[in-house]
C-alpha cells in the first residue's frame, strides 16, 4: 500500500463504529495510525475532533487525515476552516480519486450514516493511494488560500 505515511483519524459518536473498522483496516495493512478519538461512543461535538486531526496535518505529525461523522458534512466544514486543510467529503471511489488528483485533498471525510462499510474502506484505500496530479491544479489549489 502507501509508503510510510501516517494517517490521523477521528470521529464523533455517529462515526465511532466506522472509525474502528477503518483503523482495523489500516493497521491490517501496516499503515501507521494516530487515533484522535473519541475512545468511547458518547455524544461529542464533531468540531472538537476535527481540530485534533487538522492539527496533526498542519504540524506534519500526519500526512493524511480521516474524519468520520454522521454525514461527513460537519467534519468537512470544521476542517476546511483551518488554513492549509483541504478536506473532501467522498462517498465513492471516483470522488476520492479526483479529490486527490485535482484538489490534493489532505483530509477525507466520511458520513457513517450514508455509506456502507465496504464502500467506506474502498474510498479510504483510494484516497490514500492516489497521487496529486500537480500541473494546472497547483495554481488552482493555491488560489483557495
Ligand atoms: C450527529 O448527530 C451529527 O449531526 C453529526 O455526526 C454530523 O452528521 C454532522 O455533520
Amino acid at each position: 500500500m502507501t509508503d510510510q505515511i501516517k494517517v490521523s483519524i477521528a470521529s464523533d459518536h455517529a462515526g465511532f463504529d466506522l472509525k474502528a473498522e477503518i483503523i482495523k483496516y489500516l493497521k491490517d495493512n501496516e499503515i501507521d495510525v494516530i487515533d484522535r478519538g473519541p475512545n468511547k461512543k458518547e455524544p461529542v461535538d464533531y468540531p472538537d475532533f476535527a481540530s485534533k486531526v487538522t492539527q496533526d496535518i498542519i504540524n506534519q505529525s500526519a500526512q493524511k487525515g480521516v474524519l468520520v461523522c454522521g454525514t461527513g458534512q460537519g467534519m468537512a466544514m470544521a476542517a476546511n476552516k483551518k488554513p492549509g486543510i483541504r478536506a473532501a467529503l467522498c462517498y465513492n471511489d471516483e470522488l476520492a480519486k479526483l479529490a486527490r488528483k485535482h484538489n490534493n485533498a489532505n483530509i477525507l471525510t466520511l458520513g457513517a450514516r450514508v455509506i456502507n462499510q465496504n464502500t467506506a474502506i474502498n474510498v479510504v484505500n483510494t484516497f490514500l493511494n492516489t497521487n496529486f496530479e500537480g500541473n494546472r491544479h497547483i495554481e488552482r489549489i493555491n488560489k483557495i488560500g
